[in-house]
C-alpha cells in the first residue's frame, strides 16, 4: 500500500501541472464546500465497501459524483478566497487526485479508482487542518450516517474539522487496545494511526499541549500498549512539556524569525530523516501549524519559496500511511512560481531525491522518458539565475 501510494503522490506531481484559470464569476467558497461534502457523503457508503463500489448499479452514480468534484476542485483552486500558497498547494494537489480517479473509472481500473477515491478525504483535510485554533466541525453528523469502521469514520470526521468525534473514536481505538492486538499488524497500524492522527488535532490544530499531554496520560493507563509505542508516546510527553515552555514566544513569530525557528527544529533535508520523523513528530506538527498560519495571515512576498521548502520537509517526514503527502507539490510549486528565488535550487534538489527514491529498485534508478524529460525541465526553471 505504501509503495502505490508514494506512486501515486508522485505520479499527482508530474503528471499534470495544470495552472489555476481565471476564476468565473464565483459563488462563495462555501457553496462550493457543501457541495463537495455532498458529493463525498454520497460516495462514502460505497467507499467503504468493495461490493458496493464494484457493483454495476452504482457505477453510475459514481462516475457523476466524481464529475461533479472534478467540475468543483477546478474552481475551488481558482477561487479567490483560496489563494494561499498553503491553500494552492492542497487544491492543486485535490483536483489532481480526482481527474486521476476519473481517469482510472474510464479506463475501467475499478479497483484502483476506489483506493484512490477512498484517499479524498486526505487531500480535504490537507487544507481544512492547516492550523485553525479554534475549528468549527464543518457539518452536523447524524449518528448512524456514516459507514464503515470506526476508524474510516473518524478519519472522514477528521477531514471535515469534527475534531471532537473524530478524536472520541481516535481515543476509543487508543484506550480500547487488547492484548491480542498486540500481535495482529493491523490492529498496531491502526492504534499508531489514531495516535499520530490525534496529536495532530492536539498541537498543530487546536495547539492545546496541556491536552495532549494529559490524554496521553490517560492513554498510558492501557497495559496492553505494545512497548515501543509507550516509549514513543512518552518521548511526544516530553517534547511537548519543552515545548510548552515557549509555546507563547513561538506564536508570535512572524517572517524571518518563524522562518528562524523552522531552520533549528526541522531537518534540512530529507536525507537527514531519523525513524522517519516519529522522532521528531511533536515538532514538525507544531512549527507546521506555525507556518501555514502565517501563510495564511498574509503573503510572505520573497520568503515564500522557504516557507514552501519547509513545508515540504515536514510533509515528506509525515508517514505516508497516516497522511496524504504534499511533500511533493510544495516543491514543485517552489520551483515553478518562485524559479529565480534562492531557494529554488534547494527545492529541486529535494524535488530530484524524492523522485529517485521513487523509481530506484534493485536494478538501480530508472526514470520514465516523461518523468526524466519532467526533471530536466524543472532543473533549466531553478537553475535559471
Ligand atoms: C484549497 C483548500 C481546501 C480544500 C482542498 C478543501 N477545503 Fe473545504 N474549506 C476550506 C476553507 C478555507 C473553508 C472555510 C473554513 C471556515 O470557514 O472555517 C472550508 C469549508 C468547508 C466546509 C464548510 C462549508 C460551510 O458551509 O461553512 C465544508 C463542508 C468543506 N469545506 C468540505 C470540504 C470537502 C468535502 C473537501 C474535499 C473534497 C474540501 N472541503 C476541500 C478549504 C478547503
Amino acid at each position: 500500500m505504501a509503495v502505490i501510494q508514494r506512486i501515486l503522490c508522485g505520479l499527482a506531481v508530474w503528471s499534470l501541472a495544470s495552472e489555476a484559470k481565471d476564476a468565473p464569476a464565483s459563488p462563495p467558497a462555501r457553496a462550493l464546500m457543501d457541495q463537495m461534502l455532498a458529493d463525498m457523503k454520497a460516495l462514502q457508503p460505497l467507499l467503504v465497501s468493495d461490493a458496493r463500489f464494484m457493483a454495476t448499479e452504482n457505477r453510475a452514480e459514481i462516475n457523476r459524483r466524481v464529475e461533479s468534484l472534478s467540475k468543483i476542485s477546478d474552481r475551488v483552486m481558482a477561487h479567490k478566497s483560496l489563494q494561499s500558497a498553503g491553500y494552492q498547494v492542497s487544491g492543486q494537489s485535490l483536483n489532481r487526485h480526482i481527474q486521476q480517479v476519473s481517469r482510472a473509472l474510464k479506463s475501467g481500473n475499478i479497483s484502483y479508482a476506489r483506493w484512490a477515491l477512498a484517499s479524498t478525504p486526505y487531500a480535504c483535510a490537507s487544507c481544512h487542518s492547516q492550523g485553525i485554533i479554534n475549528p468549527k466541525p464543518l457539518w452536523t453528523v447524524d449518528e448512524g450516517e456514516l459507514a464503515g469502521t470506526p476508524m474510516e469514520r473518524a478519519d472522514f470526521l477528521f477531514s471535515t474539522q469534527n475534531y471532537d468525534v473524530a478524536d472520541q473514536t481516535y481515543t476509543q481505538i487508543v484506550r480500547g487496545f487488547t492484548k491480542a492486538d498486540a500481535s495482529d499488524v493491523p490492529a498496531r497500524s491502526r492504534l499508531e494511526r489514531a495516535l499520530k492522527q490525534r496529536l495532530l488535532i492536539w498541537v498543530r490544530v487546536r495547539r492545546d499541549l496541556p491536552a495532549a499531554v494529559a490524554a496521553l496520560d490517560q492513554d498510558l493507563k492501557n497495559p496492553h500498549l505494545p512497548s515501543k509505542i509507550r516509549v514513543t508516546m512518552k518521548r511526544w510527553q516530553k517534547q511537548i512539556r519543552q515545548l510548552i515552555k515557549h509555546s507563547a514566544q513561538d506564536q508570535a513569530l512572524r517572517g524571518e524569525k518563524l522562518l528562524a525557528l523552522a531552520r533549528k527544529k526541522l531537518p534540512p533535508s530529507s536525507a537527514d530523516f531519523k525513524d522517519g520523523l516519529d522522532g521528531n513528530l511533536v515538532d514538525h506538527l507544531w512549527v507546521s501549524g506555525l507556518l501555514y498560519g502565517q501563510l495564511r495571515e498574509s503573503s510572505q512576498g520573497a520568503a515564500t519559496p522557504e516557507f514552501l521548502y519547509w513545508l515540504a520537509m515536514v510533509d515528506l517526514g509525515l508517514n505516508h500511511e497516516v497522511f496524504f503527502s504534499l511533500g511533493n507539490a510544495y516543491l514543485r510549486d517552489c520551483i515553478e512560481k518562485y524559479p529565480r528565488g534562492a531557494f529554488s535550487a534547494r527545492c529541486y534538489a529535494e524535488y530530484e531525491r524524492q523522485t529517485e527514491l521513487l523509481y530506484s529498485g534493485s536494478r538501480g534508478t530508472d526514470f520514465p522518458l516523461e518523468v526524466k524529460e519532467d526533471l530536466r525541465e524543472l532543473r533549466l526553471r531553478a537553475m535559471s539565475e
